[in-house]
């Protein structure tokens, strides 16, 4: 399927792109917000990180169409700091980051991302690493599998699923997408199976979160695009559930707060604020958007601006 990328218009009014200026797009996919952003810096560099080499190589030949000044680093994102220092890049006057799986990636069979096609338990977005989720389904302990159900998938029903999984594999492992499927659909009661919603979602996200250890990676990443700004520069994140979303809020809020230096000291009590939140009101796909692709439904954007220059804020982003 076709990638539909998420608030475009959004994105590229909210990064205020100066055509001379250096933009990262962290999660390049299909290059869909990137190709609206090279075209708009022809005097400028784009860099793009990517996972994943399928999307890499796709992405390049799309990219190619609209100039030539842009690279692109098969490289996690949360390592943009350090990537950037290898092509002598200190700073940057915008980041994109759209969270999570392209359309591509679930719909791609072999991936097994999707709780629809039978496939072996995968689910890694770069596929030269090694963990992957048959690994988390068929070694981790009871309360490991536990845990994560309930804090990365906030499924109710983490205890029961956990249990089966275990007893399950005792007998054989458990080698696909719709092995585990099964095993989810025996762990909870008929009336959750007759919801709304596929049942396996929850869970399917949860070893999603940990196989790509999404959540760690973009705290990372974040506090490593506050630093790389320019002043003026702007942050916008794309985040899909509510635990990148809390994430993303609780980085921005603590970064554009003021903090109280010294209370003793009525002539110092405040630093001064790095950051500037530009939407107070997070920013949601429009209806007609949500129409035309339904996965925008979920989508939120935020989007931050530095207000001071890095060299007087170095010792905190
Ligand atoms: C939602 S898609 C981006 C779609 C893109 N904005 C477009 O319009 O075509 C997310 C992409 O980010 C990549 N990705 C996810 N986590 C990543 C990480 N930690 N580092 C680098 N890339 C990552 C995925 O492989 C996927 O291709």
């Amino acid at each position: 399927m076709e990638h539909f990328s998420v608030m475009k218009q959004e994105c590229i009014e909210n990064l205020n792109i100066k055509n001379d200026g250096i933009y990262i797009d962290a999660t390049l996919g299909r290059a869909g917000h990137a190709s609206e952003i090279l075209k708009k810096i022809p005097n400028g560099l784009l860099v793009c990180f990517d996972l994943d080499q399928e999307a890499i190589n796709k992405s390049d030949e799309i990219l190619k169409n609209f100039g030539s000044n842009f690279k692109i680093i098969h490289s996690n994102y949360s390592d943009m700091q350090y990537q950037l220092q290898q092509l002598g890049i200190t700073h940057v006057d915008g980041i994109l980051m759209d969270l999570g799986v392209s359309s591509p990636q679930f719909d791609d069979a072999s991936r097994g991302f999707s709780y629809r096609y039978d496939s072996r338990l995968d689910m890694r977005m770069d596929t030269t690493q090694t963990l992957d989720a048959h690994y988390v389904v068929n070694h981790y302990e009871y309360d490991q599998l536990m845990k994560l159900f309930f804090e990365y998938g906030e499924e109710k029903f983490s205890k029961q699923i956990a249990k089966n999984i275990i007893k399950t594999r005792a007998i054989q492992p458990i080698n696909t997408t719709l092995e585990l499927v099964n095993v989810i659909k025996q762990s909870l009661p008929e009336k959750v199976l007759r919801s709304k919603g596929h049942p396996a979602k929850k869970v399917f996200q949860a070893i999603r979160i940990e196989v790509n250890k999404e959540l760690e990676n973009l705290e990372i990443a974040i506090r490593a695009a506050l630093k790389l700004l320019s002043k003026n520069g702007r942050l916008c994140v794309i985040t899909f559930h509510s635990l990148e979303d809390k994430i993303v809020k609780r980085i921005f809020k603590e970064c554009s707060t003021s903090k109280k230096v010294n209370p003793k000291l009525p002539m110092l009590t405040e630093e001064s604020v790095k950051f500037k939140i530009i939407n107070k009101k997070v920013i949601v796909a429009s209806e007609q958007e949500i129409q035309e692709n339904n996965r925008s439904h979920s989508a939120k954007l935020r989007v931050i601006e530095r207000v001071e220059d890095e060299k007087e804020s170095e010792n905190r982003y």
